[in-house]
Parts: C-alpha cells; sequence; structure tokens
C-alpha cells in the first residue's frame, strides 16, 4: 500500500542501478521511529533489513539493535554499534541455540544473551560466568500473520517453555549469570486481544521472578507489529499499544518496588513501508483464462508471496506516460524454474490474478512494502546474484548493497 517514491524517482534508480533493485527511504524509517519514542528502548530486530547502512541509521536515532546470528552481531558491531553489558545494551543476541563460534563471539564482546533454552544458559554460564542474560518465554499461546510466523504456544520451538521459568532462573543462579531482563515475541502480526493476554502473562512472570529472589532491570515486548500491506489491514495506534505496555510495566513495578526499562524489538513497522523493489517486466503471455505478467525478480529476491501467500501491493510505470491505471486482471511472476514463482499469490499457493495496469515488456513492476523481510530473506537460487540496494536520504540516492556477481558466487566453489 505504501510507496514513498515518485514514479520519475524510481525511473532514474532503475536507470542508474539496473533492476531488480530495492530501495528505501531513509524518511519513512525516521518516521517510524519518533512514533515509537514513548518506549524507554526501541531495539530494530535486524532480521528484517540488515543492511549495515540502514543499522546505521538505526543508530543515529537512538535506535539499539537485536541479532539472531554470529553474522548479525558482525553487522552490528560493523555498523558502530558496541558490546557491552550497559542497560540497555546496544546489542542483545536473541537465539534458542548457540554454536561455538557465536559463543566466542558474545563472550569477546560482551554482548548480552536473550536466551531461547536452558541448555543455552548453561553453555553461556560455563564459558563466561557473570554474562548478562535475558529470558525470552514462551507463554503457551501465539499470534502471527501466518503459522510459520506464529511464535509462542506448544507447537513452536521458541523461547523458554513458561512453566520452565523456575528452573531457568535456578540455572541462572548456580552458573553466576547475570539477569537483565524478561522477554516475550509471541509472532509477527500482533492484534490486541493477543497483546493485552502477553501483558497480563509477563506481569505474572515478573512476579515469579521476584519472588525467586531475582532482581530484573527490565521487561521487552518483543516485536510484531504489523503494518496495512493492503486496503483495509490494521493499522496499529502505537499510543494505544505503548500505553497497554506501559500499564503492564508499572503493575510490574509495584510488584518489585523499582523502575523497570521497556524494551519494544520491532522489525517490520520500522522498515517494511519504507521500500519497493524494481522489476523489468520482460515478457507477456496468455495461459488459458490466465494474463501473466514476467518480469525479471522472482522469490529469490522476495520470498513473502511464495512463503506465506503474502500480499503486496504493486504497480506498473511506463516510461513517458507514468503509472498505469490498473485495468484486466493479471498473474504476476518472476523468472526462476518453478511455478510457485508468483508474486500474486494466497496461502495455499493458489495464484491470484488482480488488478494492474496493461503492462508490456520494458514497462517497470514496482512492487510496495518490501523494506521488510525483503531483501533480507533473499537467495541466490537458480544461481542469481543478490540485487542491489539504494537507500534514499535528503532526494539523493545512495547505493548501500553493490549487485552481487555470478564470478562471486562461482569463486565460492572453484579453486579451492
Ligand atoms: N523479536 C524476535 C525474537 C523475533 O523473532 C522477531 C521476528 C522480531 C522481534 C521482529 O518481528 P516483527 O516486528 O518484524 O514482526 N519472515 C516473516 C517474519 C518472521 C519474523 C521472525 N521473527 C515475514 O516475512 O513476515
Amino acid at each position: 500500500m505504501s510507496n514513498p517514491f515518485t514514479p520519475d524517482l524510481l525511473w532514474q534508480l532503475a536507470d542508474d542501478f539496473n533492476t531488480p533493485l530495492w530501495v528505501y527511504d531513509a524518511d519513512t524509517i525516521r518516521q517510524r521511529i519518533a512514533e515509537l519514542q514513548a518506549f524507554d528502548t526501541v531495539r530494530f530486530a535486524q532480521k528484517a533489513c540488515s543492511n549495515i547502512h540502514v543499522l546505521q541509521l538505526m543508530r543515529a536515532q537512538g535506535v539499539k539493535v537485536d541479532a539472531v546470528s554470529r553474522g548479525e552481531v558482525l553487522r552490528a558491531l560493523a555498523a558502530g554499534y558496541q558490546g557491552g553489558f550497559g542497560e540497555p545494551s546496544d546489542i542483545v543476541f536473541t537465539a534458542d541455540v548457540m554454536d561455538q563460534a557465536t559463543l566466542a563471539t558474545v563472550v569477546e564482546h560482551k554482548i548480552p544473551v536473550n536466551a531461547g533454552s536452558i541448555d543455552m544458559l548453561h553453555q553461556l554460564g560455563q564459558a563466561s560466568p557473570g554474562h548478562a542474560v535475558w529470558l525470552r518465554i514462551n507463554p503457551g499461546f501465539g499470534h502471527g500473520h501466518s503459522n510459520k510466523t506464529n511464535t509462542g504456544g506448544e507447537h513452536s520451538k521458541h523461547g523458554i517453555w513458561h512453566s520452565d521459568l523456575t528452573m531457568a532462573l535456578a540455572v541462572i543462579a548456580e552458573r553466576g549469570l547475570q539477569l537483565v531482563g524478561l522477554h516475550m515475541h509471541i509472532g509477527s502480526g500482533v492484534d490486541y486481544s493477543h497483546l493485552q493476554e502477553v501483558c497480563g502473562a509477563m506481569v505474572q512472570l515478573v512476579q515469579r521472578t521476584h519472588a525467586a529472589g531475582h532482581r530484573l532491570q527490565a521487561i521487552s515486548a518483543g516485536g510484531g507489529l504489523s503494518i496495512p500491506y493492503k486496503e483495509g489491514d490494521a493499522t496499529i495506534d502505537t499510543q494505544h499499544y505503548f500505553g497497554l505496555w506501559d500499564a503492564a510495566r508499572k503493575q510490574a513495578e509495584a510488584l518489585v518496588g523499582h523502575h523497570l526499562g521497556l524494551e519494544l524489538e520491532p522489525g517490520r513497522y520500522l522498515v517494511a513501508e519504507s521500500g519497493v523493489l524494481l522489476g523489468t517486466v520482460r515478457a507477456t503471455k496468455n495461459a488459458g483464462s490466465n494474463h501473466f505478467v514476467l518480469v525479471d525478480t522472482g522469490f529469490n529476491e522476495l520470498m513473502r508471496p511464495s512463503m506465506y501467500g503474502s500480499y503486496h501491493g504493486m504497480h506498473v510505470q511506463r516510461r513517458g506516460v507514468g503509472v498505469l491505471p490498473a485495468q484486466g486482471d493479471a498473474v504476476v511472476a518472476g523468472p526462476l524454474c518453478e511455478s510457485g514463482d508468483v508474486f500474486t499469490q494466497g496461502e495455499a499457493g493458489v495464484v491470484l490474478p488482480r488488478p494492474l495496469g496493461d503492462a508490456q515488456v520494458g514497462d517497470l513492476l514496482v512492487i510496495h512494502d518490501t523494506g521488510a523481510y525483503g531483501a533480507s530473506m533473499s537467495s541466490n537460487y537458480n544461481s542469481r546474484p543478490l540485487a542491489a540496494e539504494v537507500l534514499v536520504e535528503d532526494g539523493k540516492a545512495r547505493l548501500i548493497r553493490r549487485r552481487q556477481t555470478v564470478d562471486e558466487l562461482l569463486a565460492l566453489e572453484l579453486g579451492l
């Protein structure tokens, strides 16, 4: 639904940088950050868009960062975030498992660990007594825009099961770890009824932690805030959202008798609407009742429609003409050797033709709201190099990731 760019600018970028191309608007990101200022700490879930230049923009706005892999920790450090156990710390590492290399990195850089399993606590405690930890708790229920993004409940591998909290606290004491806070992220794509439940569960967990003799510094509401991808989708009232969490925080503070920091950990909300993906129309064809528009970008770039049946708004623009008005229904598909390489489909993988401009070869296809879980979920499937990324700031476009080359792909396998 969102596209912060003019047709002329997008043509300019396609000409200068070629397609497929990811484009982000810095102002939109800054605006989203400003809407969440009421929280003590906004911690960007960088999995949504982990380009170092986007992280630098976040950092300049006072946003902290979450990392879920060694690579993401190193990205955060490269963007200027510092290791250290300060409260709030610049970087938190969130995971349910940790390999040796990751463990060594979080120990070396003193990155607090948000542990989603008790085994992680044992491994960390052995390697780094005194290390700062958060506990990610699975409250037993969850919610998401797709089953694949629902991270609470017994089907989910995420977090320490709520009834194991006491055991986790005992391990923290036994291993000499330093507890910072409790964290809950029940899924991506929030609705308010679940939010009330999560807040209630958090207050109870704080109570149990306090009763077990542990001192907490903060609580984290996780991420999950949705954005409107299509007409009629709910928009988040950030004041209301903050109000619910602030009330929970106050209840928790009354129980423990001191201040508790309140963190939010959004990914999608901060970046989704800042981005578009550009592709060029390379062919059109009919197959029975379906009209296909085939472009030079596929699910190796934007995986969300194929993976979750996610809806992304899109338009076609023609050089010298502008945006084409939507006319007949079209199925928009990519270049990959797979029938599922379709941007207009539902959750079950069924093609869903939808109104589109009368596209011709050479037109530009603009896919909206691709700033989150777009470039960061791309792959090299069909040996396609990763696309370039551009950040538009103060009317100027800056290349923030150059296009990968096929030679770079081949080099990983040749001359070993
Ligand atoms: N915190 C934790 C621990 C998470 O696992 C996630 C997302 C977030 C925060 C940020 O969630 P957000 O605010 O972006 O909803 N690939 C999927 C989304 C997967 C989200 C995974 N975890 C998509 O394209 O919709």
